[in-house]
């Protein structure tokens, strides 16, 4: 077991942390942890390996955390990059980050992971439950043997370039009556969309990238995404909710 990992990670609504942090678990006794959503800006690795995960949005990884990955100096150390999905496809997703870290990382390892969709909690639930953290601890396993014999060597992982086109919020969250404008969804939003003046609240479409850190992030259940949303959504991925999509890894 390793001393230490830098944990690279953006987690709107925390099922990428907790994939990512089951695996630092399984791979070192601590892990630095550098949350792409905090406004300052996020330190080099110190560890001799970093994990960085992020979450699939629309088949892609969140532009807002692509930006703030190429911001990030891997000085060349070793990373094991992981995306993390809600049960429907991972696209890609995989393929955009494995490139996009191996400009400033050594990218040893890869995976596609399950965890609860965020904007439809059906899909995916509960994970990652036990059986995804036994198949994690064994990626943990896989990695630590990769490292102990200086394997080195290109990871190839599934995907088209160009990718997908880029995903794009067409509406916003929205707050109702229960609203009690005490600003948790302002303060959670990594983009300054919401804004609260004059008690009145409003969120910039410009900014918002759908990523429901809002949602997640309110005490009294005020903020959903817009209810003809919810049922073009619910039309959209309940085809998929009969079938547990697989982990993958790459090493
Ligand atoms: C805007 C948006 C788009 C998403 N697109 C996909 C997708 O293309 N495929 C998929 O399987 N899950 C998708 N999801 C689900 C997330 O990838 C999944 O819930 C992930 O765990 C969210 O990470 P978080 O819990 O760290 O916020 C999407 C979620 C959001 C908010």
């Amino acid at each position: 077991m390793l001393k230490e990992v830098d944990f690279y990670y953006f987690s709107p609504t925390g099922g990428t942390k907790k994939v990512g942090q089951c695996l630092a678990n399984a791979l070192a006794k601590s892990a630095i942890l550098h949350d792409f959503a905090d406004k300052k800006h996020s330190a080099a690795p110190t560890a001799e390996l970093s994990i960085i995960a992020l979450p699939v949005f629309g088949g892609r990884i969140p532009a807002f955390a692509a930006q703030k990955l190429k911001l990030i100096d891997g000085k060349n150390k070793k990373a094991v990059a992981i995306v993390v999905y809600g049960n429907r496809a991972y696209e890609d997703a995989l393929l955009e980050l494995n490139n996009l870290a191996k400009e400033s990382f050594n990218v040893i390892a890869c995976g596609a992971f399950v965890a609860q969709h965020s904007m439809y909690p059906k899909l995916g639930e509960g994970r990652p439950d036990e059986a995804d953290i036994e198949e994690l601890n064994a990626f943990a396993a896989l990695i630590l043997r990769k490292l102990a014999c200086g394997q080195n060597g290109e990871i190839k992982v599934p995907g088209n370039y160009p990718y997908k086109a880029d995903f794009i919020a067409p509406a916003t969250p929205v707050s109702s009556d229960s609203c009690c404008l005490c600003g948790k969804c302002a303060q959670a939003c990594p983009t300054d969309a919401i804004a609260i003046c004059a008690g009145k609240l409003t969120t910039d479409l410009s900014k918002c990238m759908l990523c429901m850190a809002c949602v997640h992030a309110c005490p009294n259940h005020a903020r959903a995404l817009p209810e003809p949303m919810q049922k073009q959504i619910q039309l959209m991925l309940d085809k998929y909710r009969s079938a547990r999509r697989k982990n993958e890894i790459y090493i």
